[in-house]
C-alpha cells in the first residue's frame, strides 16, 4: 500500500478508532487465554466491546492456528480492515532456545545473538508473531538486577555490536520478508541503571554519562534499522521514561531522526500517575501522547481520555494522527495491509520449530557462551572419569533461564549428556533448588549420603547456582551468594578429598569469592538454553575449547557494587601502595574478582611484540598471539584506549576493539587495530561529540586487566 493511501486511511478514521489503534492489549481481552503469566498488573481497563475491532495490537500471544483465527474475526469486524499486529517477547529463542543474551554477549561473537534472533524469527513468524520486543540493549552494571541476564552486559561498545547483530537477525534487509519479523529496541532509557539494582527504581544519570555509555546501543538498534523503540520503567532524572519529551523527541525524534514507531512498557502510561507525574487519568494520556509514545501497551487512557482532552483544546488532533501514521506505517512495511497473516503457517510451524539445524546453532551458540573462570588442570575431564554429580542442576532440564515463553522443558540434564558422551555417572543431592520468590532458597543437605555415593568416584561436578525463576523482570537480589547448601556441599566434598568441578547456573554474575577455595576448575554456565547440556558437556569433555569471556564483572562481594571496568580515575587512585588516604575499600580490593573480558581456555596463548605505529597520520597497533598449547583455540584479542588528559576526565579505558582468532596448535598470528578518531572521540563539557589531540593508552591484551601498554600522542 503506498503512503498517500495511509492517508486516506486515517482521514476517514474516527478518533475513537484511532486511539484504539494507540492501544496494545492482552489476547485475554479479546476472550482468548495469554500464553503467559502477565508481567504487570491487570486492571480494570475499561474496555467497551465497541472498542475491540479497532484495537491495534496484541501483545504475547502465539501459534499460527490461533492467531490466524483472531486476524480473521477482528479484521473482518475492524471497519476499514486495519489488521491487528502481533507483537511478543521472544527474546532468546521461539521454541529452539538459545542461550540468554548476557552469555550471548560473553561469546564476543556477534554471530551467535545474530543467528539466534534469525532463528527466532523464523520460528516465531511461523507461530504469527509479527514484532519482538528485543533487544534489549540497557547497559547493566549492577548484578542485584535480575535483568542483566537480558541485556548485552556493562560495555558500550560490546553492547552496540550485540545489539546491532540482534537486529538483523530478526529484521534482515526487510521485515516484511519471510520468515523475519520486526524489532524493538527497549527499554529506552537508562533502565539498567535502576538505583540499588532494585527493578523499577529510579534512575539518575548525568547526561554526560548517559549519552557516553547509555545511549549509544539504543542508537546502535536504530542505525540498524530497528523499527520500534520502547520505553523504560524509570522515572530518569526526575520525569518517568514514558512520559520524556527530551528523550522521546528531543533525543530519539530530533537529533537521531527516528521515524518509526514507540510503546509504553506495560501499563507505564499509568505508572506516570503511580510516580505521581500525572494527576490523573487524563494528563496521564496527554503526557505521554506528547512526549511522542505512539501506543499504550496494557493500561486504557489514551483510549478513555483522548477524544475528551481533544475536544477540550487540550491536546492537539495532529499529535494523535503522527502516532496512528507511525503504527499504520510500520503494518504497512510488515505487509500487513496485503496478508494479516504474514508467515503464520501450522506446516511451517512443524518444520522449523526445534529443527536440526537450529538446534546445532543454540549448542554452537551454547558452547562459545559459558565462561571458563578457574582451572587447575581438572579439565578437561579425562575419558572413562568417574563424576559423581551433584546439586540443583545435575538432573535438571530447566536451564532455558527467563523470557523463553513459548518454549518446551528441555530433553536432556547435564548428567545425561556425560552419560551420553561415555562418562560413568552418579548422582546424589540433586534435588530442587526452591526459588526465593517461593520463600524457600535452597536445596536439602544431603551432604552425608553425597560423600557415600562418590566414594570411589575420581571427582565431584557441582552443578549449582540460582533458579531461574529467581532471575529476570522483578528478581532483584541483595544478596548474591549461592544457597548455604549448595556452597556447603562444594565444601564438603572438597574437605572430603575429592577434587571439585563446580558449574555454575545463573542469570547474573554471582558472589562466587566463598566457594573459590574449594572448586578446583569453575565454569559459569549461564543459563544456555536448549543445548544447555551437550554445549556444557562439550566444553567439559574437551570437545570444544571454551572460548567465553565475561561481559560483565563478578564482584568480589555485593558491598563493591557498582563494580566495572570503565571507570573514572580518581584523584588519589590505589595502585597497592601504604598510603591510608587513597581510594580504596579497607577490607576488599577495588578489583572485581574476574573482570570484564576475563575467560581461561584449555590453551596458553602468548602475547609478543606489541607496537604501535603512526604513517603519514594513521594510527594502527598490533600484536603477535601464538598458541602455546596442544590444542586448537579461539582467542578474543581485545584493544582498549585511555584518553591520558582530555577536558573532561575520561576512563581508565574502554574496549575499542576485539579480534577473535582460530589458532591451531603452535601457531602465530598478528592481529592488528586500526585506530580511527572516531574511536577517540567523547562529550565534553558542553556535550558536543569531539576529538582532542592529545596522548593516549593504547592496550591490548587478555581481558581489561590483563593489557599491554603503549602511549601515543595522536593529533
Ligand atoms: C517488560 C518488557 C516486556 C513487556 C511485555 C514488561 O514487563 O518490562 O520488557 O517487553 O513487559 O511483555
Amino acid at each position: 500500500m503506498d503512503n498517500s493511501k495511509i492517508e486516506e486511511l486515517i482521514n476517514n478514521m474516527t478518533i475513537e478508532e484511532k486511539l484504539a489503534q494507540m492501544t496494545q492489549l492482552s489476547p485475554v481481552f479479546f476472550g482468548v487465554e495469554p500464553d503467559i503469566d502477565l508481567t504487570g498488573p491487570m486492571e480494570e481497563l475499561n474496555i467497551s466491546p465497541a472498542d475491540l475491532p479497532n484495537i491495534g495490537s496484541t501483545l504475547n500471544y502465539f501459534g499460527a492456528e490461533k492467531l490466524i483465527h483472531l486476524q480473521k474475526e477482528y479484521t473482518e469486524k475492524n471497519p476499514h480492515h486495519i489488521p491487528l499486529l502481533f507483537m511478543a517477547d521472544v527474546i532468546h529463542g521461539y521454541k529452539t532456545i538459545f542461550p540468554i543474551p548476557l552469555a550471548m554477549s560473553c561469546s564476543f561473537n556477534p554471530e551467535n545473538y545474530k543467528n539466534a534472533s534469525a532463528v527466532a524469527a523464523s520460528e516465531s513468524s511461523a507461530s504469527g508473531i509479527h514484532l519482538t520486543f528485543s533487544p534489549m540493549s540497557d547497559l547493566v552494571r549492577d548484578p542485584r538486577w535480575g535483568r542483566v541476564m537480558e541485556s548485552p552486559g556493562e560495555d558500550p561498545y560490546l553492547n552496540c555490536i550485540m545489539t546491532e547483530a540482534a537486529v538483523q537477525g530478526f529484521q534482515g534487509d526487510d521485515p516484511k520478508q519471510k520468515g523475519k519479523i520486526a524489532s524493538c529496541i527497549k527499554h529506552f532509557a537508562g533502565y539498567g541503571a535502576s538505583e540499588g539494582g532494585r527493578d523499577y527504581n529510579w534512575v539518575e544519570l548525568s547526561e554526560n554519562t548517559l549519552r557516553q555509555f547509555y545511549l549509544p546501543s539504543y542508537k546502535a538498534a536504530l542505525d540498524a534499522g530497528a523499527k520500534m523503540v520502547m520505553t523504560s520503567f524509570n522515572v530518569i532524572n526526575g520525569v518517568p521514561s514514558s512520559a520524556n519529551k527530551k528523550l522521546f523527541q528531543d533525543i530519539l525524534r530530533n537529533e537521531w531522526k527516528f521515524n518509526g514507531c514507540t510503546i509504553s512498557d506495560f501499563a507505564a502510561v499509568d505508572e506516570t500517575i503511580i510516580n505521581g507525574l500525572s494527576a490523573n487519568s487524563e494528563e496521564a494520556a496527554k503526557n505521554s501522547i506528547e512526549a511522542g509514545v505512539d501506543i499504550e501497551m496494557m493500561s486504557t487512557h489514551y483510549i478513555n481520555c483522548g477524544k475528551q482532552l481533544v475536544e477540550d483544546g487540550k491536546l492537539s488532533m495532529e499529535l494523535i494522527d503522527r502516532a496512528v501514521r507511525n503504527i499504520l506505517n510500520l503494518k504497512n512495511d510488515l505487509g500487513l495491509f496485503e496478508n494479516p497473516f504474514k508467515d503464520a503457517d501450522p506446516e511451517e510451524e512443524k518444520r522449523l520449530h526445534l529443527c536440526k539445524h537450529h538446534r546445532e546453532l543454540a549448542r554452537q551458540a551454547a558452547r562459545q557462551s559459558a565462561v571458563l573462570l578457574k582451572n587447575n588442570g581438572l579439565l578437561p575431564l579425562k575419558p572413562g572419569t568417574k563424576i559423581g554429580i551433584a546439586g540443583p542442576f545435575a538432573d535438571s532440564t530447566d536451564t532455558s533461564g527467563g523470557w523463553a515463553l513459548a518454549a518446551d522443558r528441555n530433553t536432556s540434564s547435564l548428567s545425561l549428556a556425560l552419560q551420553e558422551r561415555g562418562f560413568s555417572v552418579v548422582t546424589a543431592m540433586s534435588g530442587p533448588l526452591g526459588s526465593m520468590e517461593d520463600q524457600i532458597f535452597d536445596i536439602e543437605d544431603q551432604t552425608p549420603q553425597a560423600e557415600k555415593a562418590f566414594a570411589d568416584c575420581d571427582l565431584i561436578l557441582a552443578a549449582v547456582g540460582e533458579n531461574p525463576r529467581d532471575t529476570g523482570e522483578a528478581c532483584s537480589r541483595a544478596y548474591l551468594r549461592l544457597s548455604p547448601n549448595q556452597e556447603k556441599l562444594i565444601r564438603k566434598m572438597k574437605e572430603a578429598g575429592k577434587p571439585v568441578v563446580t558449574v555454575v547456573f545463573s542469570g547474573r554474575p554471582l558472589e562466587l569469592k566463598p566457594i573459590l577455595p574449594y572448586t578446583d576448575a569453575l565454569l559459569q554456565a549461564w543459563f544456555l538454553g536448549t543445548e544447555s547440556a551437550s554445549g556444557l558437556t562439550d566444553i567439559l569433555s574437551g570437545d570444544y575449547n571454551p572460548s567465553g569471556r565475561l561481559a560483565m564483572s563478578f564482584p568480589q562481594t555485593v558491598g563493591q557494587i557498582p563494580v566495572y571496568y570503565n571507570h573514572y580515575r580518581t584523584g588519589r587512585p590505589y595502585y597497592g601502595q601504604k598510603d591510608h588516604y587513597v581510594s580504596k575499600y579497607l577490607d576488599c580490593p577495588n578489583e572485581p574478582l574476574f573482570p570484564f573480558g576475563y575467560g581461561l581456555s584449555y590453551s596458553h596463548v602468548e602475547y609478543s611484540d606489541f607496537s604501535v605505529r603512526c604513517e603519514e597520520g594513521n594510527v594502527s597497533a598490533e600484536i603477535t598471539v601464538t598458541n602455546n598449547s596442544s590444542v586448537s583455540t579461539l582467542e578474543t584479542v581485545q584493544l582498549y584506549i585511555h584518553d591520558c588528559v582530555a577536558s573532561v576526565v575520561r576512563p581508565v579505558k574502554e574496549l575499542k576493539g576485539f579480534q577473535q582468532e582460530e589458532l591451531k596448535p603452535g601457531e602465530k598470528k598478528t592481529v592488528r587495530f586500526k585506530i580511527t578518531k572516531d574511536m577517540l572521540k567523547f562529550y565534553n563539557q558542553k556535550l558536543e561529540y569531539v576529538f582532542e589531540p592529545g596522548e593516549f593508552e593504547i592496550m591490548i591484551g587478555k581481558n581489561s586487566q590483563d593489557v599491554n601498554t603503549k602511549r601515543i600522542w595522536i593529533n
